[in-house]
């Protein structure tokens, strides 16, 4: 199905490999114009459910950031990975993604480095390659590093998350919020990992986009009160003990419970956990498809007390990643006030200072659009079809003209420069047959297509069809803004749209 998917995202426009007329370089894509718009949309979507007005406030901060920030961090010391080459064919790989591969060993990365190597020496597993020995495993900064300015005197380094940003900001941010507790800084930009021979095309890239939340709160303030929004949600969980003893079936329970049983440190991350699972749910990934996996110590990032990572079945790679859920405690805030020497201590109302702790959801948006993608393909009649939720399609409305002479053309440009005018994404097309038409609008997921027929020259109706269905219903083109505005906005239904019901 990967395949498939890669097929038609490069056919029409969602996405393709960098640099292709240069033979390509892997970990790298380029969004097109429809790619670009359904990213937007799912960003737009990520805002609807975490930005909180006046309380979850948005930043946008450079992707370069000198080495201050990152020897501050940690991630100087700790943002390595063990890879091994080759001593015959010199490829390269990352030794955990090797130990996955051919020792078969699911989330290898939870063993350790010491234990993934000594697997590796012990199963003698050999060059997948070429078959050749591979060499002793090392480790290696997976940070991309530059110099600025003409001379080269300062190092810096590609953020490899765009999390930084918010803790360097933090004091200015609470500012903004007011200075009330508790605040939350997101982001949406572009992070950098000079990942070890990326395979997995837009899942493993080298430059991706990531939406990011870091949210502060007082340790002391347990309760979150916007648990009871998200509370009743039911969600699959690896818990860490189960981690432990290699319990691969998840079990179920409800968000608001989480805390409480032990399995989640604070209401904060079960609330964005919750928050998580309905996100997931709105881009079309079905319940049984989602599950929060818990890193053992082993595989947890240097500055987190717990996480979880919120996995999502896909057809083509079987559970993967698509956002990290950390309690990443006061180790950055604490870390940057030691590196720069600012304060970030906050004053409570009975006078005593503390360092806010942190909570965050981490989405990488390239993983979303292609699982996004596999959850809405489906074939029909040897026809590909993108069913994406309404909101999240590119193009809501294609319009064409059944034929390209007699007027209808003419016509047909009337009616998308009126849903133009009222502020739809409506794109036009002419001169191919109408089958060929209405193909291509089913797989860039355009929920409906407005045909202009010899009636319409008439009657000034059009046709509706439904792209899920196939159904087709007739309407007065001078109604058109206004009812298609109540669909897209899920006030009626298809059928509702208009009359003259055709079954595909
Ligand atoms: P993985 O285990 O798959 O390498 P990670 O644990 O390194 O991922 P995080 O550091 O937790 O990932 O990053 C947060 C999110 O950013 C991930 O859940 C994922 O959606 C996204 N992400 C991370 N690395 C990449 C990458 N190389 N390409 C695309 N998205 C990525
Ligand atoms: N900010 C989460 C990560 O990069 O792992």
């Amino acid at each position: 199905m990967y395949e498939k998917i890669l097929e038609i995202a490069s056919r029409r426009g969602f996405f393709w490999p960098s640099f292709e007329i240069y033979g390509g370089l892997s970990g790298f894509i380029t969004y097109g114009n429809i790619g670009t718009k359904f990213k937007r949309n799912i960003e737009d979507l990520w805002r609807t459910f975490f930005i909180k007005p006046q309380i979850i406030l948005e930043i946008d901060d450079p992707i370069i950031n000198p080495e201050k920030v990152f020897s501050a961090s940690g991630h100087l010391e700790h943002f390595k990975e063990y890879l091994v080459e080759c001593s015959v064919c010199s490829n390269v790989y990352r030794a955990d993604h090797l130990v996955e591969e051919q020792l078969k060993i699911e989330h290898a990365e939870a063993l350790g480095s010491e234990k993934i190597i000594s697997l590796l020496k012990k199963s003698r597993v050999k060059c997948p390659q070429c078959g050749g020995a591979l060499k002793e495993p090392m480790t290696l900064l997976t940070m991309f590093q530059m110099t600025i300015g003409l001379k080269g005197d300062e190092i810096a380094y590609g953020r490899p998350e765009t999390a930084q940003g918010m803790f360097l900001n933090f004091r200015r941010g609470f500012q903004h919020a007011h200075e009330k507790m508790p605040f939350g800084l997101a982001q949406i930009g572009k992070a950098v990992r000079n990942e070890i021979s990326p395979r997995r095309g837009i899942i493993r890239l080298r430059e991706f986009t990531m939406m990011e939340l870091e949210f502060f709160f007082d340790p002391k303030q347990e309760t979150c009160p916007w648990l009871r929004e998200v509370g009743d949600e039911e969600v699959n969980i690896i818990t860490e003990e189960m981690e432990e003893q290699n319990v691969k079936t998840p079990i179920k329970e409800k968000i608001i419970n989480l805390s409480d049983i032990g399995y989640v440190k604070t209401e904060w991350q079960s609330y964005f956990m919750g928050v998580s699972k309905k996100f997931l749910k709105a881009l079309g990934v079905q319940d049984e498809k989602q599950r929060f996996r818990a890193h053992l110590p082993n595989e947890r990032s240097h500055y987190s007390a717990q996480t979880y990572d919120h996995e999502i079945l896909t057809e083509a790679w079987g559970w993967i990643e698509v956002a990290g859920h950390a309690y990443r405690t006061d180790y950055d805030l604490k870390a940057h006030q030691k590196g720069s020497g600012a304060d970030f201590s906050v004053l409570r109302s009975d006078s005593s200072r503390f360092v806010p702790h942190v909570i965050e959801p981490s989405f990488g948006l390239d993983r979303l659009v292609y699982v996004t993608l596999e959850c809405s393909y489906r074939r029909k009649k040897d026809r590909n079809i993108f069913a994406l939720p309404k909101r999240l399609a590119p193009i809501k409305i294609s319009v064409f003209p059944l034929v390209s002479k007699d007027g209808l053309p003419e016509k047909a440009g009337e009616v998308y420069k009126l849903l133009l005018d009222s502020g739809f994404p409506v794109d036009y097309e002419e001169g191919s047959s109408i089958g060929k038409m209405y193909a291509r609008a089913d797989e860039i997921g355009v929920p409906i297509a407005v045909t202009v027929d010899y009636r319409s020259m008439e009657d000034e109706t059009v046709t509706l069809r439904d792209r899920d269905t196939w159904t087709q219903v007739r309407q007065k083109i001078k109604l058109l803004p206004k009812i298609l505005d109540q669909y897209f906005k899920d006030q009626i239904t298809f059928r509702e749209l208009g009359s003259n019901l055709n079954i595909a």
